[in-house]
């Protein structure tokens, strides 16, 4: 059931690389609504973090959505192996090739949910013609390719595209530098679903994941206090 209420999604990027697993039930124990899987090629983005296969090992740990974020160019070529990993959720770039369309056809067509990325030098008028065949809008508020980053204002954007999504059942995400500051902001514009990396992870692990908890309902109450 598509709703509009505040999701926030841990970016796994920002957790234990050793043990994917056990950082997901743990963060999902203490609160977290959707897990955030950050995919990148040392090519669109500099990093490079892993691929489908890891996704599947990770897959079963996963009760609530798994959300893969694809910072990888081509895309058309792996879709299949993420929905046969399976993702609930993938999101592919709108600069990451020159037929996005295709793309977001091709992730629908795998029984997938849809999404489009946008990077932050890109408008959101990038997306008006696509609206009918997404399910998820990702406004990037850092530059993509690594967590921990200073957040930027997207404000107006997101504002922009709530009014041009209007009834439609698409979420809006945002990505990068969300916490208990940058939280209200991308709430009160109209942001649904929180992607939170260091924000979510720090001071825990999932030997002491409380700490976890606490950081999930401190982004989530500044959100709804927006
Ligand atoms: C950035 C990734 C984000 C990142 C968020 O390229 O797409 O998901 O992990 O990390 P924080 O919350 O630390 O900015
Ligand atoms: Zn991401």
């Amino acid at each position: 059931m598509f709703d509009r209420s505040i999701k926030i999604a841990p970016s796994i990027l920002a957790s234990d690389f050793a043990n994917f697993g056990a950082e997901c039930a743990a963060v999902e124990a203490q609160g977290a609504d959707w897990i955030h899987v950050d995919v990148m090629d040392g090519h669109f983005v500099p990093a490079i973090t892993f691929g489908a296969q890891t996704c599947k090992a990770i897959r079963p740990h996963i009760k609530t959505v798994m959300d893969v974020h694809l910072m990888i160019a081509p895309v058309d070529p792996y879709l299949e192996g993420f929905a046969e990993a399976g993702a609930d959720v993938i999101t592919a770039h709108v600069e990451a090739g020159p037929h996005i369309h295709r793309t977001l056809q091709t992730i629908r067509g795998l029984g997938c949910k849809a999404g489009v990325a946008l990077n932050p030098g890109t408008p959101a008028s990038a997306v008006e013609d696509l609206l009918e065949m997404v399910d998820l809008v990702c406004v990037m508020t850092v530059n993509p390719g690594f967590g921990g980053q200073k957040f930027i204002d997207m404000t107006a954007k997101i504002a922009a595209l709530r009014q041009m999504i209007g009834d439609r059942p698409i979420h809006i995400e945002i990505d990068g530098g969300v916490d208990p500051t940058t939280a209200p902001l991308v709430a009160s514009a109209g942001a649904d679903v929180l992607v939170a990396g260091s924000a979510v992870f720090r001071g825990g692990s999932v030997a002491d994941p409380a700490p976890y908890g606490a950081n999930i309902a401190a982004i989530r109450e500044a959100a709804k206090q927006s």
